[in-house]
């Protein structure tokens, strides 16, 4: 990332490292100042004079602080009624109710009216050293375009719209061009396979592609749109692939095939906006969780546009001509808030990567003590803050960063100490305690709504309540585990779940599970997560081989990775495939997977409790099996 710097001085750099579990960002240093020119609601909120004051309005008269918020930094075209109706016990959460606005509109329109020329959209492009740019007004266009062009080819409001392509202006103008129509997009990691996609397409049930012709990825071509081909065989309710031209290489066309750039040039620039209510869907997202079927997490309009503009400006303290560099791909949260909605909502100028960190030099690691040094001092230059943030697909925008704060307050590397405006994280215990004293860990958990939570999952609001509302009931439950420091400051300690960050990407083991036993050999498998080096974490798998099965470790491993690659994802693929007789299981049936996990970290000495394993012989073999591997 460092070669971006020369190009603008005040250039904010935030990087969801590709090879590490965290996101961080690095914001200029905020100088102070009266309150009310950090944020001009403050002059409405009684008894917020200082910046602790701010804070303790935002999450005692939370009514009056996200109302004045929502009210000035957002564009309606009819006003709210009620600033929200949420009760985390019942599973419902409502922001800006009775409130109408378009989110292209507050991206794109509002800015094009104060400055059409104003720089959107930087693409550095795969190639280093070659960059596009791109103004509102041709934003605008793109997406008034693209829209009509969705509009023509039969895409209503409220359609699920799939995007499977890499960071470039024309995926941002394909966000932006559903939300202007008001059909609902789902952004694909452009790294996912093929089964994945058409996982992704069946559980929308989306009837639109839009994809490109190749994709350009660290020097390597991507054939991306003929792993959609490959989709579509899975996917008989798509009626429509658009496919822009990324590079000039031609691709077989069949009849659902649109060529994008060649519909879009005969459409008009002006696409009238979609009248949406603050609830309505703006976008899906898919995420691992701990059981094996990705949930799509689902993200309103009002709410998430706010929250992810806020965010953005007080977190990395966003002034109007910065240019601000977020390393996401679209793909993920990240990229959808801190690219895209953040950035745009603030009429700013934002980088979209298309690249890897990794190319052409390696850069990127997990933010310890260490590399948070080497990107204060180098990449920051020692001016700038560093800001370890921390959020998830489901909170839609940063929950704990050291940022805001009042001016001088300290920041300590490798956490993420501080609860943004609005968030109120609490700290329970197995029996659902809330922990109120300091220097404790425990569940993290967040006590009321905030505007830019998810809604819900589609299609599936069971297992939304499931997963995030029921296991401590009036909480949202994160699935993060977290330590309060002796000064209060949180630190994140990993997932309580089943769930593992491969080079910044979720995934949860029960997924890898079960895409390892569809391999004919395979009777049984456990699938444990371990600190990697680079990437964070990797995927340690071990099988137990069918009856009468004879492969040998090695062949088994390729083969399993290679399977896992055409299911999920290359990253996905694990590190190593231990062969063993048995799994260690309690005298109920249930894997112990505490006692992997132990020998994985290669902490033998503390298996703990052994009374309810069923045969103590299987964990011998498994520590010899382990030690051989290594
Ligand atoms: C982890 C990415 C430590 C956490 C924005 C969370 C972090 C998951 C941090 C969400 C951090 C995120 N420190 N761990 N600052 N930020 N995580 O949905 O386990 O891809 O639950 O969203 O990443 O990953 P997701």
């Amino acid at each position: 990332m460092a070669w971006l710097l020369p190009r603008a001085c005040c250039l904010k750099v935030f990087c969801q490292s590709s090879r590490g579990p965290f996101s961080s960002g690095i914001a200029r240093a905020w100088s102070g100042g009266p309150l009310t020119a950090y944020m001009p609601e403050a002059v409405a909120f009684a008894g917020s004079r200082d910046h602790p004051g701010l804070y303790k309005v935002s999450v005692e008269q939370v009514d009056e602080f996200w109302g004045a918020l929502g009210r000035s930094r957002l564009m309606w075209i009819n006003p709210f009624h009620s600033v929200k109706d949420c009760n985390l016990q019942q599973g419902w959460v409502s922001w800006f109710l009775g409130g109408q606005l378009n989110v292209a509109v507050n991206c794109l329109d509002r800015h094009v009216h104060t400055a059409p020329n104003k720089v959107a959209l930087i693409w550095e492009k795969d190639e280093p050293g070659k960059e596009v740019r791109v103004t509102y007004r041709e934003l605008l266009e793109l997406t008034c375009r693209l829209g009509n062009t969705l509009k023509r080819q039969g895409v209503k409001r409220g359609d699920r719209v799939i995007i499977y392509m890499p960071p470039c202006p024309l995926a941002v103008a394909s966000m932006l061009a559903c939300a202007r129509i008001g059909a609902v997009h789902t952004v694909v990691f452009a790294g996912f396979s093929s089964e994945a996609l058409a996982d992704r397409i069946r559980d929308a049930q989306s009837e639109t592609v839009i994809t490109v012709n190749q994709a350009l990825r660290g020097g390597k071509v991507i054939e991306l749109k003929q792993t959609v081909d490959q989709a579509m065989h899975a996917c008989p309710l798509v009626k429509r692939v658009l496919v822009s031209m990324r590079t000039e290489q031609k691709v077989p066309m069949s009849e659902l095939d649109v060529p994008l750039e060649e519909e879009m040039m005969k459409e008009d620039v002006c696409c009238e906006p979609a009248v949406m209510e603050s609830e309505d869907l703006l976008f899906l997202l898919y995420t691992s969780g701990s059981t094996g079927k990705p949930k799509g997490l689902v993200h309103s309009q009002a709410g998430y546009l706010l929250y992810t503009a806020i965010t953005h400006k007080y977190v990395f303290d966003y002034h109007d001509g910065d240019i601000f560099g977020c390393m996401a791909d679209i793909g993920w949260i990240t990229g959808h808030s801190y690219v895209v909605y953040g950035p745009l909502c603030n009429g700013g100028t934002t980088v979209l990567f298309e690249s890897t960190p990794v190319y052409p030099n390696p850069v990127g690691e997990p933010i310890n003590t260490e590399a948070w040094e080497w990107y204060f001092n180098v990449v920051g230059d020692a001016r700038c803050l560093v800001v370890d943030t921390w959020w998830q697909t489901e909170t839609g925008g940063i929950c704990i960063s050291p940022r805001p704060s009042s001016p001088g307050d300290e920041i300590l590397p490798g956490m993420a100490m501080r609860p943004f405006f609005g968030i109120s994280p609490a700290l329970l215990d197995e029996k659902g305690n809330v922990l109120t004293q300091n220097n404790v860990s425990g569940a993290l958990c967040i006590s009321q709504a905030w505007p830019g939570m998810a809604r819900t999952i589609y299609n599936d609001h069971k297992r939304f309540l499931e997963t995030y509302l029921m296991p401590y009931p009036g909480f949202f439950f994160t699935g993060d585990g977290a330590y309060r420091t002796s000064q209060g400051y949180y630190q994140l300690t990993g997932r309580l779940d089943d769930v593992i960050n491969v080079s910044g990407h979720r995934l949860g083991t029960a997924e890898l599970e079960d895409t390892v036993n569809q391999h004919r050999a395979v009777a049984e498998s456990a699938v444990i997560g371990f600190p990697h080096e680079i990437k964070g974490e990797g995927a340690y798998v071990f099988i137990v081989l069918k009856k009468g099965t004879d492969v040998s470790q090695e062949r088994l491993s390729n083969e399993l990775k290679e399977l896992v690659s055409k299911k999920i994802a290359k990253y996905a693929s694990p590190e190593y495939v231990q062969v063993t007789k048995r799994l260690p299981k309690t005298r109920s049936g249930k894997i112990m997977r505490r006692v992997l996990k132990k020998i994985v970290e290669d902490k033998t000495d503390e298996l703990g409790d052994l009374t309810t394993l069923d045969d103590h012989e299987a964990v011998e073999e498994i520590i010899e099996g382990h030690k051989r591997l290594l």
